[in-house]
């Protein structure tokens, strides 16, 4: 059985690729929903259809034992739905992980009281990350900052504008003397060495790249008997929702190899 990693985008390949140099072993699926991202400006019922979709892949026709939603949007959209209707009635014997609870677990750890976060509109709006923070320690304080612009930027090789606009947003949560900043969002793994040197040293950067990798592990070990039965040939698989040259190009990139091939997730049909 496999280890399936889902994305709306490419964030969640640099999710991936920090999974396989800390565990290189396991054999991983990884979906990317490009037709319908970004999914930060899309609304709660239309990411929980497009997830559940997914899920029917990655289980169904994959066989996964586990899935990662590496998607905050996703996670925060759809998890706990797909946990408690979908996974019961259809495949009760699988799991699916998000990436918040891990993040505001670390948030924790590091004893941070004050703590700003760049995310999606939907990751913000939702208001799951300060519940969850709010739950393990009521003395957090988080602020938070919806990002709307820098997803499409990074999907569409807009790197080198991005400053200006990273300057804007962080400026607020920069001004509330915050310890450390959640990238509330895979993709902003990417802007990672840009967001420090506007932050400067003194802030913490929580970056879901050094987070996942060493809660998977963890985790693991809680279950062994779900980790025994992923298969272990160290291989990866991409199936994108629509493939681009851009993607092509992307993927190739990230995970530092020019063969690497993207398949199609399923069809939909013709018009
Ligand atoms: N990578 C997704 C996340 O972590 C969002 C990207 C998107 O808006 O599709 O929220």
């Amino acid at each position: 059985m496999k280890l399936g990693v889902f994305d709306s985008g490419i964030g969640g390949l640099l999710i991936s690729k920090a999974i396989r140099s800390h565990m290189p072993e396991y054999d991983i699926v990884y979906t990317a929903d490009t037709l319908h991202m970004p999914y930060g400006s899309r609304s709660r019922k239309a990411i929980y259809q497009y997830a559940r979709k997914t899920m029917d892949f990655l289980f169904g026709t994959h066989d996964c034992k586990l899935v990662i939603i590496a998607c905050n949007s996703a996670t925060v959209a759809a998890l706990r739905r797909l946990q408690r209707e979908y996974l019961p009635q259809h495949f009760p014997d699988r799991y699916i992980l998000g990436v918040v609870i891990p993040t505001v677990e670390e948030v924790y750890e590091h004893k941070y009281k004050r703590i700003g976060m760049l995310a999606t509109q939907q990751t913000v709006y939702s208001g799951t990350y300060k519940e969850e923070l709010e739950k393990l320690d009521p003395r957090v304080v988080l602020f938070q900052q919806a990002a709307p612009l820098l997803v499409p930027m990074i999907e569409h090789e807009g790197e080198k504008w991005i400053r200006p606009v990273l300057e804007e947003y962080l400026s607020p949560l920069m001004a509330e003397n915050i310890e450390a900043l959640i990238l509330g969002c895979t993709h902003y793994t990417y802007l990672k060495e840009e967001i420090r040197s506007i932050l400067g040293e003194n802030i913490a950067i929580l970056s879901q790249d050094e987070i996942i990798p060493r809660k998977l592990a963890h985790y693991f070990q809680r279950h062994p008997e779900r980790e025994a039965v992923l298969s272990k040939n160290g291989d990866i698989s991409l199936y994108f929702t629509d493939i681009t040259q851009h993607y092509k190009r992307s993927a190739a990139h990230i995970l530092e190899d020019d063969r690497i091939e993207i398949q199609a997730a399923w069809t939909y049909e013709e018009a």
